[in-house]
């Protein structure tokens, strides 16, 4: 499919045409890092949000859900943290007036010597053919050694700088390092100021008495303003998680990538919480659940690495992102984090109500511990649409555009089409289809010759299509295509909605992460 760029462009496109995902308000020319579900989009995107749900509320014994309110007393966002250490650095170009995230300046001028240094790769291996050993050629190559070196020292200056709140040494690094604005090509920069990532918003009729609230940033503070009342009402005991899904806003400066980094987006977390002193061993635990949720999905176990943080954020004490691969190269997917006590201490001390545990074993009360874990429903919507999409040379020289997405998250289960329109085939097939309707999402098409509805199928997704024909009509059966591999089998009409069942049900999934 040519390369990463192309791919990822494809993605898009792909996306749009099929009915998977809009630009929001694109009638006005759209709205900036703002995405709609459309008729195809939603359904995949409910499912893989249902497949989490189960994985992490129905098959825990001591994981309950819940769902907050996306508006939250103001004084929750003081306390959190975020009104104070939500913020992003960034810089204006004085020519353009355009914004960018200071870091992120620095970190694309690394890509393009990263690039430099694919470059060399690419030529050493035309040169030395099938002799050429990469691994060896990367740490002797001076060129390449040279390039490695200043990445480091560039991004341990820009780490170090962000971690003191030096954002005067942020200026002077993209000063020195020559940075120049994409658009203007100048280099007439502003200083480099903190910008916090929260949207306000108003809540009260009248502009004097109306009180400032913010649009949550992430769904865990809902968890943790209630961990008292679920752990009440519920009898939890510790260990025990509470779980949430939900919409999230971020005022992200530097928003691209389609829908992997968005303004408002939805979050599946859960909290975890523990007794002090046991959190390395949680944290282990749920990087361990979590990527086994990941390779469940059977899509490819080189997909996916850890990345354990070394600059934390403000609440944490370890942390780790789950990176996929996707076609912009290996990015955050999920984060995983020892939260301590941070937030129940701190809303604690803000409400002035006792947020703590009475653990009866230890016959001791203390503030628990949290692990949470993170994962952002869209950019998982976007590793698994990235993922699925292929284009496939056929035997006949003749190409078909795939999305083999796995069969239980797909939008329809199966498609019904009659062979032709005529003799009943098409009553027949429709009744079958009411039949199906009550089991799974299925769709039905008559219009076309069939080889082009299966491509149709294939570019939306759907794992199986079963057609029904003359033969049909004398001996009660039909033909069923797999998506994958294309193979055709004849089977009993009365073992169609057992045999789809087996295939596309959670369970298989769900059973390997027992
Ligand atoms: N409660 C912790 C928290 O919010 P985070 O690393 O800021 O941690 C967690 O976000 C996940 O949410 C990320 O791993 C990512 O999948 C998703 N996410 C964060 N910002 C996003 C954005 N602007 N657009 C889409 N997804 C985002």
């Amino acid at each position: 499919m040519g390369t990463n760029e192309d791919k990822f462009k494809r993605v898009i496109s792909h996306a749009k045409e099929y009915g998977f995902i809009f630009q929001s308000s694109e009638i006005y020319d759209g709205l900036s890092a703002v995405y709609d579900y459309a008729q195809n989009g939603v359904e995949l995107k409910n499912n893989i949000r249902e497949y989490w749900w189960k994985s992490m509320v129905q098959m825990h014994d001591n994981i309950v859900g819940i769902d907050s309110a996306i508006l939250m007393h103001p004084k929750t966002w003081k306390a959190s943290g975020h009104v104070d250490a939500f913020n992003d650095p960034l810089i204006d170009n004085k020519d353009s007036k355009k914004r960018y995230r200071a870091d992120v300046l620095v970190e694309d001028y690394c890509l393009k010597i990263e690039n430099k240094i694919d470059k060399e790769i690419l030529k050493a291996a035309k040169r030395f053919g099938e002799k050429f050993d990469k691994e060896q050629f990367i740490i002797t190559n001076p060129r390449v050694v040279g390039y490695k070196e200043k990445i480091t020292i560039i991004l341990s200056r820009l780490g170090k700088s962000l971690e003191k709140e030096d954002l005067e040494d942020v200026k002077n690094l993209i000063l020195e390092l020559n940075i120049v604005c994409p658009i203007s090509g100048s280099k007439n920069w502003t200083d480099v100021k903190q910008f916090n990532l929260m949207f306000g918003t108003k809540l009260g009729a009248s502009s004097e008495t109306a009180t400032d609230l913010y649009l949550r940033p992430e769904t865990a503070q809902g968890i943790f303003v209630n961990f008292l009342n679920v752990q009440k009402t519920g009898r939890m005991k510790i260990p025990f998680g509470i779980a949430q899904t939900g919409k999230a806003f971020r005022n992200e400066i530097v928003a691209r990538q389609f829908i992997f980094r968005m303004r408002e987006f939805e979050q599946m977390e859960m909290q975890y919480f523990i007794r002090p002193g046991t959190q390395n061993e949680w944290y282990q635990k749920w990087k361990e659940t979590r990527m086994k949720w990941h390779t469940s999905l059977g899509m490819g176990e080189e997909n996916y690495r850890f990345h354990d943080h070394e600059k934390l954020a403000h609440y944490a004490d370890a942390a780790s992102d789950i990176e996929f691969k996707f076609p912009f190269g290996f990015k955050e997917l999920e984060g995983i984090h020892s939260r301590t006590d941070f937030d129940l201490k701190q809303h604690q001390e803000f409400s002035g109500k006792k947020l703590q545990y009475f653990d009866h074993e230890l016959n001791e009360n203390y503030t628990p511990y949290v692990v949470e874990t993170s994962i952002g429903l869209d950019r998982m919507f976007l590793a698994i649409f990235s993922n699925s999409l292929c284009e496939e040379t056929l035997e006949n020289n003749t190409t078909r555009t795939v999305l083999k997405i796995p069969p239980f998250l797909s939008t329809y289960k199966v498609a019904v089409l009659p062979l032709v329109k005529k003799d009943g085939l098409s009553e027949l097939a429709k009744n079958i289809y009411k039949e199906l309707k009550l089991e799974f999402n299925v769709t039905y098409d008559e219009k076309d010759a069939v080889g082009r509805r299966y491509r149709r199928q294939d570019a939306i997704g759907t794992p199986y299509c079963i057609t029904v024909d003359h033969q049909t009509k004398e001996d009660n059966t039909l033909t069923i295509r797999d998506r994958d591999s294309m193979t055709q089998n004849r089977i009993a009409l009365k073992e169609v909605e057992n045999y789809i069942k087996e295939k596309v049900s959670f369970n298989s999934a769900l059973s390997k992460m027992l």
